[in-house]
């Protein structure tokens, strides 16, 4: 990847499912920082620490299954939040990714909902409301945990 990044092949190089320390790893033997770090990341996954870390290295956190799967869309708090913007639970979970600074990349066959996960920029979240929501994090996974994947 460095070497098509260097040939200009490439306008940016990045990785996905690094937690700090395997970026460390990297970082150490790598000519060129990775860009992009693509991971999961919603609500019930906050990684705090390694967005902090990202953010410090200038690193982009991008977040996949930023919508859980779909399984953070009845939850009660995001509802709520969405209900005083006329905005659904998915728009609050994509708008809080945005205001965290967090690229998202939200997945449906859906016309209507494709639409709607792109209309979130009518709208801003109270600091407030980010802490409620950075506070909803039970360190849960959807897919696998890159520490103990099985390959
Ligand atoms: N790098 C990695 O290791 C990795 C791992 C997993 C996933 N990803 C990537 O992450 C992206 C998204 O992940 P994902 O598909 O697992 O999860 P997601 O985007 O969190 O959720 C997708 C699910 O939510 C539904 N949905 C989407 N928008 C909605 C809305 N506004 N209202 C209600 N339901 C909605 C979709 O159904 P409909 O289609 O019916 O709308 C689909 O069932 C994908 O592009 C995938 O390639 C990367």
């Amino acid at each position: 990847m460095e070497k098509l990044y260097k040939e200009g092949k490439v306008k940016a190089i990045g990785v996905s499912n690094f937690q700090i320390h395997h970026l460390k790893d990297l970082m150490n033997n790598a000519q060129i920082k990775p860009m992009v770090n693509q991971v999961e990341f919603h609500p019930s996954l906050t990684q705090k620490e390694l967005l902090a870390f990202c953010k410090e290295e200038h690193i982009q956190l991008e977040a996949w299954s930023p919508l859980m799967h779909g399984k953070l869309l009845d939850h009660t708090i995001l509802k709520k939040i969405g209900n005083k913007y006329g905005k659904s639970p998915a728009q609050v979970i994509l708008r809080w990714d945005l205001q965290n600074g967090v690229v998202t990349i939200p997945k449906s066959v859906n016309e209507a909902r494709i639409k709607e996960n792109a209309n979130l920029f009518d709208f801003e979240l109270s600091e407030e409301e980010m802490s409620i929501i950075n506070a909803l994090n039970q360190d849960e996974r959807f897919g696998p945990d890159p520490d103990n994947f099985d390959f």
